[in-house]
């Protein structure tokens, strides 16, 4: 088992191809979860370097048409399998029958958050032995200023199952993000084209304005440090801490 502080801090001035790269070699069971947005950008990078790519999406039925529109496209564009992952219906109709559908604007994201995110996420983690993210630090100053390179998910592992996180993007910004996506012609999201820069559900996203920070079109009406979903939850603990 590899000393994980250790390996965070030799990949940490590495690139997010070399990190990728040592991830895919070291991790047979390990997955890329894909937003639809500029974390295409690890597609791009990861389809050459294995045969054997491993992505999931998790679907919460609040997605944008638009962001249906592009996972489909770069399935198509990189002909490989796109995992989509559901809510447990049971789960869903529950809360939209208590509360209706748009709870969140009254009672804060994280129920529905849980259900139609965490809760599935947690189904395909305790399936893999790693996990690769695209968050990176320059995405919010309230939670993802420490976001390693690597990490031990402690949110996600269990007694029996220790379970690794890798964030290549971690130390990129959005604008080298964003010229790798130029450069390599990858496909991105039309809602990108829209004045959206980060995207999640439909409900909880918004455009920004010039100058606003890209968190800011996230969950609007909650504080800075709860926009986490749950998805990143050791964020919320180390940003507290
Ligand atoms: S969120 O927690 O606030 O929703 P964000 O949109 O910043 O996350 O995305 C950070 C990373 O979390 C993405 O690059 C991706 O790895 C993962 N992620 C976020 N939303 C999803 C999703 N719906 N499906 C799969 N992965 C996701
Ligand atoms: Fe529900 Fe909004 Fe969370 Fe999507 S982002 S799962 S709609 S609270």
């Amino acid at each position: 088992m590899e000393d994980i502080k250790a390996l965070n801090e030799s990949l940490n001035d590495q690139s997010p191809r070399s990190i990728l790269k040592h991830a895919l070699k070291s991790y047979d069971n390990i997955a890329i979860s894909f937003s639809g947005a500029e974390d295409v950008v690890l597609i791009e990078l990861a389809h050459k370097l294995t045969d054997n790519l491993q992505v999931f999406t998790l679907d919460t039925a609040r997605l944008h048409p638009e962001t249906y529109r592009f996972i489909d496209r770069v399935r198509r564009h990189y002909n490989i399998n796109i995992e989509i992952l559901f809510p447990d219906a049971k789960e869903v109709e529950d809360l939209v029958t208590r509360k209706g559908m748009f709870s969140f604007y009254e009672d804060g994201h994280h129920e529905c958050c849980g259900i139609r995110k965490v809760n599935p996420l947690k189904r395909k983690l305790a399936t893999v032995d790693a996990w690769i993210t695209g968050q990176r630090k320059d995405q919010s100053p309230g939670t993802r200023n420490d976001v390693p390179v690597v990490q031990v998910d402690d949110a996600f592992s269990t007694d029996d199952h220790e379970l690794i996180k890798f964030n290549p993007l971690a130390n990129w910004t959005s604008k080298e993000v964003w010229d790798y996506i130029r450069m390599a012609e990858a496909p991105y999201n039309e809602l990108h084209e829209k004045g959206f820069v980060s995207i999640g559900c439909e409900p909880c996203t918004r455009p920004i304005l010039p100058g606003q920070h890209e968190r800011e079109g996230r969950w609007w009406w909650e504080e800075e440090t709860k926009k986490e979903c749950g998805l990143h939850a050791g964020n919320v603990i180390a940003s507290e801490s």
